[in-house]
């Protein structure tokens, strides 16, 4: 193989000249990024080396040091660590006789960890050399070592291995085969109106209004992305969407397109999501629009790629940091141009309601929250996976569906989302209550909230992007406290902590920062008796 400088030139020749795509491009040739490629992708863009140095320091897929040839990221989601994967990964560095995060020193393996891999519904889950396994257990732990201490390339392996199961359990208005005319312009936005759609990635703004004001926002060109980053814990439904539905999210992204006067778009997915690769780009492939070009674009390990400020930045191949809003997409966007971006299920839904779909959506779920929504349900249940609900349905019902018993608390929204105790499972999904972008995770009362608590401070502290003081150092305070806590290190302060830093959090820069302790004191406050233990 070319040296690493020569692949750089060769990538760039036929990639262009994104420089994460390039860098993800080297990662997995060289199973690491050489200082020579930096320099090589810095000098053959004109781009400073600083710049490429901050890429390949920010994304965690991305590594100065080199891996080993098989490299492991196990899923420290806390849906997987209820299912075993901490003594999993343990089992896996022992044999293979390697230390976590270390790479052996014949070359062969690197085992680290990773926060989630969007297969909570079938985990544990790890990543090997990008691509996810599922359903691990001890034998398929100690079956993957020997394949890898055989040199077995990831072809030859089993193929259930990497099965990714959908796992769909309730289908609605969402998953039916909308037909009628197509609704384009004008009338499909009246028609959103209408129905009432709000975006699906969480925020819940008005779907028509976001289009209306990039239509109508000045500028050279537009632009059209979609958001399928979902790297909120205990979220996967956009991965069962792309699967499932991805000419209809192609054909949500054209009618957005059409009528902002788009003539570009991105689909900005998950690097965990790798699997999904050669469908995706059959699917694109098959699509004959040339007026609207849409191009894939990987993330690389950066939970905060999915805030649509930051993964604009990404896009344009710098770290993904938020930017100051406003100026929001919809005026200032990728390259500074009027830019849309929405959730995968927004994009679906725009378009089952452009082919006749509108009034039935109108006639679904709240009165401020109209149509279904997708569910990510995980966690102790006997069928965890996907599940389409109107708006308003309750906590209780899901619990019922999903064939939860015995419940002691539900997360909803993710890590980033509310904790829930059984007198309030009566309490509804919908933008008025518990708005989510999908996360339905749920613990039984043989669980500790404490552990939860720990998995969720951990995530934030590893998640900011370190760019403002109150994230970077209050989520730091958060997992400390909750680290002395778990070892029943805790003091008073560390409980009283926890509540307090709610105040330095809230002047953090993004949302990230902002809803990094609501639900871990939502745990202390609601199972104190968890927390008690871990205090001296
Ligand atoms: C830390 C953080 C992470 C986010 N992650 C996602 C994500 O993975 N997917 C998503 O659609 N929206 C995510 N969002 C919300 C986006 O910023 C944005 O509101 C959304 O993509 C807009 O699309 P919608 O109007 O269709 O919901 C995130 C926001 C924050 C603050
Ligand atoms: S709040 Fe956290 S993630 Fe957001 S910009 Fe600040 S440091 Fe980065």
């Amino acid at each position: 193989m070319a040296c690493a400088a020569e692949y750089a030139d060769l990538l760039i020749e036929r990639m262009g000249s994104n420089p994460l795509q390039i860098l993800i491009a080297i990662q997995k040739a060289f199973n690491h990024v050489p200082d020579d490629a930096i320099c090589g992708v810095a000098s053959a863009l004109g781009l400073p080396i600083s710049r490429i140095l901050g890429d390949v320091e920010f994304y965690s897929f991305l590594s100065r040091e080199p891996l080993g040839t098989y490299s492991v990221l196990m899923s420290d989601s806390i849906t997987d660590w209820m299912l075993g994967s901490r003594e999993l990964f343990l089992r896996l560095c022992g044999n293979l006789g390697v230390g976590p995060g270390v790479t052996r020193c014949d070359g062969l393996a690197t085992v680290g960890k990773t926060s989630c891999t969007g297969m909570c519904d079938q985990g544990p889950a790890l990543l090997v050399n990008g691509l996810a396994v599922t359903n691990l257990t001890d034998d398929r732990v100690d079956a993957i070592s020997r394949l890898m201490e055989k040199q077995i390339p990831l072809v030859a392996w089993p193929d259930e291995y990497f099965h990714v199961e959908s796992n769909i359990r309730q289908r609605g208005w969402l998953f039916q085969d909308w037909q009628g005319p197509i609704l384009e312009g004008e009338a499909l936005l009246q028609e959103m109106t209408d129905a009432g759609l709000k975006g699906r990635g969480g925020a819940g703004y008005p779907t028509a209004k976001k289009w209306a004001s990039c239509r109508d926002a000045p500028g050279r060109e537009r632009y059209v992305v979609c958001n399928a980053d979902e790297g909120e814990p205990g979220t996967f439904k956009d991965r069962v969407l792309l699967q499932h539905c991805a000419g209809r999210l192609f054909e949500g992204m054209a009618l957005c397109a059409r009528t902002v006067g788009a003539k570009k778009g991105f689909l900005y997915i998950r690097g965990e999501y790798r699997y999904l690769e050669a469908h995706l780009e059959t699917q694109l492939a098959a699509r004959r629009d040339a007026d609207f070009e849409i191009e894939l674009h990987w993330g690389a390990g950066a939970y905060i790629c999915g805030e649509e400020s930051a993964l604009l930045e990404s896009i344009e191949g710098k770290r993904g940091i938020p930017r100051v809003r406003p100026p929001f997409p919809v005026t200032f966007g990728l390259h500074g141009m009027p830019t849309v971006v929405d959730n995968v299920e927004t994009f679906c839904a725009a378009a089952a309601i452009a082919a006749g779909g509108g009034s039935e959506f109108r006639s679904l779920g709240t009165a401020g929250s109209c149509g279904t929504k997708l569910l990510s349900v995980s966690g102790d249940c006997a069928r965890p996976g996907i599940y389409e609900y109107s708006f308003g349905v309750s906590v209780n019902r899901i619990l019922e569906d999903c064939g939860a018993g015995n419940v002691l608390a539900v997360q909803v929204g993710g890590a980033a989302g509310s904790c829930l105790e059984a007198s309030e499972f009566d309490r509804k999904i919908c933008f008025e209550d518990l708005p989510t972008s999908g996360s339905v995770m749920v613990f039984d009362r043989t669980r500790n909230m404490r552990e939860a608590a720990l998995n969720f401070s951990r995530f934030f502290a590893h998640e900011s992007c370190g760019f403002c003081t109150p994230c970077r150092v209050g989520t730091g305070i958060l997992a400390q406290a909750m680290e002395r806590i778990s070892e029943g290190r805790g003091t008073e302060a560390d409980i009283s902590e926890i509540g307090n830093l709610g105040g330095i959090l809230k002047a953090s820069h993004c949302g990230l920062g902002q809803s990094a302790n609501r639900a871990v004191r939502d745990m202390q406050r609601k199972f104190p008796e968890h927390f008690e233990g871990g205090v001296n």
